[in-house]
């Protein structure tokens, strides 16, 4: 038997050799990465609310939400996010990871037929790997490809005796761009699969008062329709944890077999706290997200008369496409250097290595041309090395 250590070095080594070698850094510079779009980590309101709220002690949850970790906060955040969504129940669980894997595995078994764009995040993938489900992948997007993977599966499987569930991110987190909910809904009503929505990058930003992008692209009956819908407090929100919106026996049969919901330790009963609160801001912040979005097509623009290679983004989230992993990390390295904190995304989280440029509500147009004026410059020495 190989020895483990050597093992883990050989692993490491070839990571490195092909450019992939990840580490953590502390932060610094501009932030043109994170996913705090609203800015409301450090809103001055939110610590201010903090520092008022008493009944914030004891810290820890002390056990899961089914023992002693469930707080009055909890519930209460539970239901002022349905209310804001306009869904029926809602489970908060400690992170959108949690959310979309817990989910995915609780709601599909062996015998079921998961259709699944294939981007999704690894949160979805790997939700459906531990069911055990049979992965259908559809082309990026492609709702007619969709179309005949459900087409084929009713011929192949007339009597359904498989469950057919469709799931897809509204707005994809390495792209910045979405799926055609108009049209998904409409091959639900003709396929008659259950569906899952990943709102975690358009809550906050999109639709009134930032109900997300479903708000802005359907109608409430449609909304209403869809069976589960995935939220994170960890990006617009400004903290962490996760949220599923479905029916009232939708949540009850989660409480009762979501593994990683029954064996965890609840989320801090200050995130429940501070949640509403940001819940509260995050309505009422229609100038940021007019900011936001007039920021990003700003950007869009410069970084296309500019002849930069960007993905169809149609969002807040504008990836630089580059050639290769030692490219992408030029590029990045040299950004960060000159106090723009943008970061190189490869393999194997997306197939093309690329920039990640994700805006926050709290960026300025100068920013914006201070970051097109950097990457001209770095990459006119890219092409000179
Ligand atoms: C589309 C999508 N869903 C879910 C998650 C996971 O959410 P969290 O970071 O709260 O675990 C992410 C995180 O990046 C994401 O991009």
């Amino acid at each position: 038997m190989a020895n483990h250590w050597e093992e883990v070095q050989k692993k490491l080594d070839s990571i490195r050799e092909k450019q992939l070698f990840r580490e953590t850094k502390v932060y610094q510079g501009i932030d043109f990465c994170s996913n705090d779009y609203m800015g409301l980590t450090s809103n001055p309101r939110m610590l201010e609310f903090f520092q008022s709220r008493k009944n914030l002690y004891p810290f820890g949850s002390t056990a899961s939400r089914l023992v002693r970790g469930n707080t009055s906060s909890m519930d209460r955040f539970e239901s002022e996010f349905v209310h804001f969504v306009e869904g029926e129940a809602a489970l908060l669980v400690s992170t959108g990871f949690t959310a979309n894997f817990g989910l995915l595995d609780s709601i599909a078994a062996p015998d079921c037929f998961v259709f699944t764009d294939r981007l999704n995040h690894a949160s979805i993938l790997d939700g459906i790997r531990i069911s055990g489900a049979k992965k259908k992948y559809y082309n990026h997007l492609d709702l007619n490809h969709l179309r005949t993977l459900l087409e084929k599966a009713d011929l192949e499987d007339p009597n359904r005796k498989h469950k057919r569930i469709v799931v897809t991110e509204t707005l994809f987190s390495m792209d910045g761009d979405s799926p055609d909910l108009k049209t998904l809904l409409s091959l639900k009503k003709e396929f008659g699969f259950v569906l899952v929505l990943d709102e975690a990058h358009t809550l906050g930003i999109y639709g009134p008062s930032g109900k997300g992008l479903v708000f802005r692209d359907l109608t409430l009956s449609e909304i209403q329709s869809i069976d589960y819908r995935v939220y994170t407090l960890g990006k617009s929100l400004g903290l962490e944890g996760g949220i599923i919106v479905t029916k009232k026996i939708g949540r009850d049969h989660l409480v009762n077999v979501m593994r990683p919901f029954i064996f965890s330790t609840a989320p801090l009963p200050m995130v429940s706290e501070l949640a509403s609160f940001a819940l509260s801001l995050l309505s009422s912040m229609d100038k940021e997200r007019e900011t936001l979005l007039t920021l990003a097509k700003e950007l869009k623009n410069s970084l296309e008369e500019n002849g930069f290679v960007l993905t169809n983004s149609t969002s807040h989230i504008i990836p630089v496409l580059l050639t290769t992993e030692k490219e992408a990390l030029f590029f990045a390295n040299s950004l960060q250097e000159r106090g723009l904190d943008v970061r190189a995304i490869r393999p194997p989280t997306v197939s093309t290595p690329r920039l990640r440029i994700s805006l926050n509500a709290k960026l300025g147009l100068s920013d914006i041309q201070t970051l097109v004026k950097e990457l001209i410059l770095i990459r006119e020495k890219w092409n000179s090395l």
